[in-house]
C-alpha cells in the first residue's frame, strides 16, 4: 500500500528538519513538555526522520525510535545513535513491560482511527510514575483544513485529506479528526492520568522568519499537546 511518508521520505525529512510548524512550533513545545530527559529511557513513537529523537539523545536520554516507514527510519539512523525499529502502531509495541520512563509521540496519533490499543500498550511499557507526551492536530483547527474535503461534525471522528506539496508533487495525506472528549476517554480507558494540556505558541524567532505563520499560530493553535502519566 502506498504511504506518502515513505514515497517521499527524502523530501519529507528535509522539510521536517526546517519547516516552521515543526522546527519553530511543534518540536520545541513537545521537548518543553518532555522536560528534563537526561538519564531516562525514552520511546519515540512515529519518530519519522528522527529529528526529535536526535534532540532527545543530545539531551541525555537513551532512546528507541519506532516508525512504520522504513525509509524514514533509515534517515533517522543517520542522525543519532538511538536504536530504531520499523514498526506499525497497529501492532503491540516490541518492548517488555515497564521498559521506559517516558513515551513521546510527535504528530502521529492522528493517523490512528482509535487510540485504545496503542494507549494500552503505552501504559504497559511505561514504568509506574512514567509519562507519555504527545502532540496531535488540534481538534478545533483541523476542521478548517477539512474545508478541503467533505467533513463531519466536531463531535464525530472522521478522516480528513490534507494536501501537501512534496518535491514539486501534490500528495494527499489522510489523518483522523477526533473530538477532545474521545482523546480524554481513550486516555482514561488505558489507565493513564491526564496531567497537562498545552496549546503551544510559536517560538518568537518565527515572527521574523515566517511572519504570516507567526500571526496565524499566535491567534489559534494548529496542534494540541497532552501529557499523561501512569500513576501506579
Ligand atoms: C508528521 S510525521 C512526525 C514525525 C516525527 N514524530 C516528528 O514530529 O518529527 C508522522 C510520522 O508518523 C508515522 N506513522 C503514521 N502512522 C503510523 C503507524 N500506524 N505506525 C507507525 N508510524 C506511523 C509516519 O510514517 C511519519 O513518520
Amino acid at each position: 500500500m502506498s504511504d506518502p511518508y515513505s514515497d517521499h521520505a527524502a523530501a519529507y525529512a528535509a522539510h521536517n528538519a526546517v519547516a516552521p510548524y515543526n522546527a519553530l512550533y511543534e518540536r520545541p513545545a513537545l521537548l518543553d513538555l518532555a522536560n528534563d530527559v537526561a538519564g531516562l529511557d525514552v520511546l519515540d513513537l512515529g519518530c519519522g526522520p528522527g529529528v526529535t529523537t536526535a534532540e532527545l539523545v543530545r539531551r541525555g536520554a537513551r532512546v528507541t525510535g519506532l516508525d512504520r516507514s522504513a525509509a524514514l527510519v533509515e534517515h533517522a539512523r543517520g542522525l543519532s545513535g538511538a536504536e530504531f525499529l520499523v514498526h506499525d502502531l497497529a501492532d503491540p509495541l516490541p518492548l517488555t513491560d515497564a521498559a521506559v520512563d517516558l513515551v513521546v509521540a510527535g504528530l502521529v496519533l492522528h493517523y490512528l482511527d482509535d487510540w485504545s490499543a496503542v494507549l494500552a500498550e503505552v501504559y504497559r511499557v511505561l514504568r509506574p510514575g512514567g509519562r507519555f507526551v504527545a502532540s496531535v492536530h488540534h481538534p478545533l483547527t483541523d476542521v478548517r483544513i477539512a474545508s478541503l474535503e467533505p467533513h463531519g461534525a466536531y463531535l464525530e471522528s472522521y478522516r480528513i485529506a490534507d494536501v501537501w506539496e512534496m518535491a514539486g508533487e501534490e500528495v494527499v495525506v489522510w489523518f483522523w479528526h477526533h473530538p477532545l472528549g474521545s482523546m480524554t476517554g481513550w486516555i482514561a480507558g488505558a489507565g493513564l492520568t491526564l496531567t497537562d494540556v498545552v496549546e503551544p505558541r510559536p517560538l518568537p524567532s518565527m515572527a521574523d522568519s515566517h511572519p504570516e505563520s507567526f500571526v496565524r499560530l499566535s491567534a489559534e493553535p494548529a496542534f494540541l499537546l497532552l501529557e499523561t502519566r501512569r500513576l501506579g
